[in-house]
Formats: C-alpha cells, sequence, structure tokens
C-alpha cells in the first residue's frame, strides 16, 4: 500500500488497526543506486527545503559517527528523518539487524524508498512530534524500552516549540538511560538551552564528520 498522506499514521509492522496501513513486503523492487537516491533527496528538497534541512544525504563518515554514538548493547532503535536511509544503512553496517530499528519519516516518496531498501525495517510514516503515538501503533517496541533514538531532523532551524515536542516525544519513548543522537552543521548544540533546561537534558559533543557535506558534527543527550 503506497503513503499518501503525511499527517497519516503508517507503519509497516505490527498490528493491522484503525487508520494504520501495513505496507507489502511483497512490493519489493530493486533496491536504488546511490546516485538515484542523491537525485531523489535533492528533488525533495526543491520541493521543501525547510523540513528537507539539507541539499544532499548524509555521507559514510557522518553515518560511521552517529552508528558509533549508539551505546554497546543497544536493542531497540528508532531513526528519526531517516530520508534515504544513509543513517539507517551506517547502523546496520554496526551490527544491528533491521528489525531493531523503527524509521519515522514524514516524506512520502522518501518512506516508499525506505520500504523498498530496507524490507526488514520496521517503517512508520507520520510526523516525529507524535512518536509515542507511531511507537505504539507500529508494534514494534513498547514506548519506554527504546534504548536510542537518532535524529537527522533540522533541529537547528526548527522553531523551539517545535523541538521542544519534539525531544518531549522522543524521551517519552526512550528507556530511563536512553540517548538522543542528532547532528548538525552548526558549531554547537542545536537544541536551544530554554528547551534543554525545560526537558532537564545534558548535551555531549562526540565528534566532527569534515568529510561530509557539509561537515557535521554529532551530539548525545542525555536526562540526568
Ligand atoms: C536531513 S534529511 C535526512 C537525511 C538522511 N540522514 C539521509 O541521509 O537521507 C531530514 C529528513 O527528516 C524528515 N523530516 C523532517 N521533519 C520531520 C518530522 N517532523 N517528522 C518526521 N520526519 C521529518 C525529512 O522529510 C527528511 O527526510
Amino acid at each position: 500500500m503506497r503513503p499518501r498522506h503525511p499527517d497519516k499514521l503508517e507503519a509497516r509492522s505490527g498490528k493491522d488497526s484503525g487508520d494504520i496501513k501495513i505496507v507489502s513486503n511483497t512490493d519489493q523492487h530493486m533496491a536504488m543506486p546511490a546516485r538515484m537516491r542523491w537525485l531523489t533527496f535533492f528533488r525533495q528538497w526543491l520541493k521543501n527545503p525547510r523540513s528537507m534541512a539539507s541539499v544532499a544525504p548524509s555521507g559514510r563518515q557522518l553515518g560511521a559517527l552517529m552508528a558509533a554514538a549508539l551505546p554497546s548493547g543497544v536493542r531497540h532503535i528508532v531513526e528519526l528523518g531517516a530520508g534515504t536511509g544513509a543513517i539507517t544503512d551506517a547502523v546496520v553496517r554496526h551490527g544491528i539487524p533491521q528489525q531493531q530499528l523503527l524509521a519515522v519519516e514524514m516524506n512520502p516518496v522518501l518512506h516508499e524508498l525506505l520500504a523498498r531498501r530496507f524490507p526488514q525495517l520496521h517503517l512508520a510514516h507520520g510526523d516525529a512530534r507524535h512518536l509515542p503515538e507511531l511507537v505504539d501503533r507500529s508494534g514494534a517496541f513498547v514506548c519506554g524500552e527504546v534504548d536510542a533514538v537518532l535524529s537527522s531532523l533540522g533541529l537547528l532551524s526548527m522553531p523551539k516549540e517545535l523541538q521542544h515536542d519534539i525531544l518531549d516525544a522522543a524521551f517519552k519513548v526512550l528507556r530511563a538511560g536512553g540517548v538522543f543522537i542528532q547532528y548538525t552543521y552548526g558549531l554547537t548544540s542545536p537544541l536551544n538551552d530554554e528547551v534543554r533546561q525545560q526537558l532537564g537534558l545534558r548535551s555531549t559533543s562526540v565528534g566532527l564528520a569534515w568529510r561530509n557535506l557539509p561537515p557535521a558534527r554529532v551530539f548525545v543527550y542525555t536526562r540526568s
């Protein structure tokens, strides 16, 4: 079943109830070559530069840095704004099975690309602000048992209210001690300081992917 409306909650695994749609695993096609993924990403950026937040998919070095920031022994991972799957791919290369990942993507074209590229991935079509609902309805994991949330969302260009809603939603699904991992093209943490304090978060910079276009820094947020 093809996704049509970005506001509609849609998942490929778990329960088939309410407004959830099951995306058929029999509708798999050959994975799209990297050049085509780049072009698809660029076209989506032309249509919606604000939501895409970048002209190109994340590079290998950034993907590896994000994956390396995962704590050892993680079992349940959520990825926000998975796009063309560059970070997803890095996480899988890091040794995490696709079945242990739930990717959330709002853009219907990229959601469909992800479904084709990663046949075993749990996939939700929706807005990261509604993460607890998306996790519940996916049937993949239970809220409060997620070990890590990886985010490619353009936090830096978001109003602080939206930042607050997304981080609040993420920490509702994370277990105690879980981590929120985010990259940014800025020099410092992309999270508004007021929001960070309201949610009681601490941030740590864990590295710079200087070969990425543009270079990107990775931050890990934890709740003290
Ligand atoms: C910088 S791009 C992702 C890049 C990705 N790492 C890649 O390499 O393709 C950000 C992505 O977040 C998605 N996005 C933006 N806002 C979102 C939201 N509120 N909920 C879910 N996805 C969102 C966009 O559609 C876009 O695919």
